[in-house]
């Protein structure tokens, strides 16, 4: 992987829906000390809330629709190839990369997911973690490899799951450490890259 210690890196953030953690990371990169800048905006849902964050921030949007997975990935490949970018922070991506597309890329790939991984890989984490009554949950940012919030862990936060919360109360707390967490496990994987 190339190395570009001191520049920022050309980053492109994936999103399908509300993108309030685009927006934490947006809010991120206007830091000086912030190791990245956001180039490049991609959705495959052209009501995302995120994509009026990306033209609040004049950041490129580009919006696909996955008909065909094949000529998407290829299309967006494409469009990393051409804004230089060398980093993807998944942020609410609903879509799974392919392993070809991984491969391709060439840099790195990173992913929040709303659960203390390895626990809760996929969907409705929330609702398992009341169903299992855990004592703790939290968020998690990993690199994505091949298989689903599989890749190495970068940063973790636990918060404690009260008695009382609902999957409503739950996700509302982890979303707001998952702001803080996204930025934080840049720093980190960052620092000497
Ligand atoms: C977050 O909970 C994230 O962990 C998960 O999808 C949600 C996206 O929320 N992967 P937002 O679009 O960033 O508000």
């Amino acid at each position: 992987m190339e190395k570009s210690v001191g520049k920022k890196l050309n980053t492109s953030v994936f999103i399908s829906g509300r993108g309030s953690n685009l927006k934490s990371l947006i809010k991120y990169s206007k830091i000086k000390k912030a190791k990245i800048k956001i180039k490049l905006i991609i959705s495959d849902n052209s009501l995302a809330r995120g994509l009026i964050s990306a033209k609040q921030n004049k950041i490129k949007p580009l919006i696909v629709d996955y008909k065909n997975k094949k000529l998407t990935e290829k299309k967006i490949l494409l469009a990393l190839k051409k804004n230089n970018i060398n980093l993807i922070c998944l942020a609410g991506y609903m879509k799974i990369l392919s392993s070809q597309f991984i491969k391709k890329f060439k840099h790195p790939i990173l992913n929040i997911h709303p659960s203390l991984l390895p626990k809760y890989k996929g969907l409705d984490t929330h609702r398992r973690v009341l169903k299992s009554k855990d004592k703790f949950t939290g968020a998690t940012v990993h690199l994505v490899n091949a298989k689903l919030d599989a890749g190495k862990t970068i940063l973790q936060k636990k918060i404690i799951v009260f008695k009382k919360d609902t999957e409503k109360s739950l996700a509302k707390r982890v979303l707001k450490i998952e702001h803080k967490l996204y930025p934080a496990a840049l720093e980190k994987f960052l620092k000497n890259y």
